[in-house]
């Protein structure tokens, strides 16, 4: 199913291709409940519901769940927890969910080959899902290679010395044509977005060619538009063991396609390059430190915008509520509210299922005080 921007009843900005259909599942949410699912997400600014939320689920092969030390309240998952947590989720009014695999070593490669695989664990589990959930739940993908990455990078690393440092670089163009073939595979599966957070430049346009080309012009891409090279999201590579290697050729971090953190203008260059290539929601990423960039972009595209609230934001907020110095419930509720005030339509959060739990118990639309 795809999430139609261009044509729903939101006067969305002018998409690459402007003559796109509902489909009949998009129809479907029209009629039931008289807006789209873009109005569902964008629901009015002062407020924040279960429908603006996309919910993050670890997964790995194991038939058993694992903690992770650093995100308290999230696990590695096995596919029958993942289901389990996807009927919760759904049950408290989350209707969004993305998928992130920890992929064991052995399958690794610097190509990344194994994201490709229509056996694998993405695939697999999407079609579980859709076929026990169906239209009720849209499944989002990562696009990107770092889960299957033997090099701990976004993209394939260069066996020349020519980047930085004399080290390798990161092949964009070799890069985009796995990630084609990632995002056709967990189409075929039965992804309703794809979610490229590699920041290859050009791949969102790629994306669109690939999916069309196979038939899958239903399927939705949300860009990682705006994504920094921030030193927040170290929780979520201990939760995938997927951080950059030490023994990579390439530099042991991100910083030649990640953004810089010092940086704002870059944004509206990446915006509009992503919107004129395609892509159907911009997303920002970390949350919380980038509410300008939020807002920038609300204030300069006509496209949806979502904000990635990411792990490390998440591990402070709950080191903090363990400690007993915060109040987890209002100040979750309250940075959620803060992201729809800054102009984003739709958070990731790994509070979702916990934050819609906390709305739909108090009846609360609107942060209570
Ligand atoms: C990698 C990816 C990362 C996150 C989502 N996708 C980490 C990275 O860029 O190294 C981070 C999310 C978070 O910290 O919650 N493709």
């Amino acid at each position: 199913m795809r999430i139609h921007l261009s044509r729903s009843c939101c006067s969305l900005g002018t998409l690459r291709r402007s003559a796109r259909q509902h489909t009949e599942a998009v129809l479907r949410f029209i009629s039931s409940a008289l807006v789209c699912w873009v109005c569902l997400l964008c629901a009015c600014d002062g407020s924040v519901l279960p429908q603006n939320f996309i919910y993050p689920l670890f997964l790995h092969t194991k038939d058993y769940n694992e903690k992770i030390a650093s995100m308290p309240g999230c696990e590695r998952h096995s596919v029958d927890s993942v289901m389990k947590e996807v009927g919760e989720a759904v049950a408290e009014g989350v209707t969004n969910i993305i998928l992130f695999p920890k992929i064991p070593d052995d399958v690794k490669t610097n190509a990344a080959d194994a994201c490709y695989d229509p056996a694998g664990l993405i695939p697999e589990t999407i079609k579980k899902i859709k076929s026990a959930y169906g239209g009720r739940v849209n499944v989002w993908t990562d696009v990107a290679l770092d889960p299957y990455s033997d090099q701990g990078h976004d993209g394939m690393v260069s066996s020349d010395k020519r980047g930085d440092g004399g080290r390798g670089r990161i092949m964009n163009d070799e890069t985009i044509e796995q990630l084609c073939r990632q995002a056709i595979c967990q189409a075929r599966a039965g992804a309703d977005v794809v979610a490229p957070s590699d920041m290859m430049d050009g791949r969102v346009g790629a994306l669109r060619d690939a999916l069309d080309s196979e038939g899958f012009t239903d399927v939705s891409i949300v860009s990682y538009t705006a994504k920094y090279a921030s030193a927040f999201y170290g929780p979520f590579r201990d939760a995938l063991d997927s951080a950059p290697r030490e023994s990579s050729n390439a530099p042991p971090n991100k910083k030649t396609y990640q953004m810089d953190p010092a940086n704002s203008r870059e944004a509206l260059i990446e915006a509009q390059l992503d919107a004129a290539e395609g892509a159907d929601m911009l997303m920002v990423k970390p949350g919380m430190p980038y509410l300008d960039i939020i807002k920038l972009l609300k204030d300069n595209t006509n496209l949806p915008i979502s904000a990635y609230h990411v792990s490390g934001e998440y591990a402070m907020m709950k080191a903090a509520a363990e400690k007993g110095w915060i109040n987890e419930r209002d100040v979750c509720l309250e940075t959620l509210l803060c992201f729809k005030r800054a102009g984003a339509d739709a958070i990731l959060t790994y509070y979702a299922k916990q934050a819609a739990r906390w709305i739909n118990e108090d009846g609360l639309m609107r942060l209570k005080k």
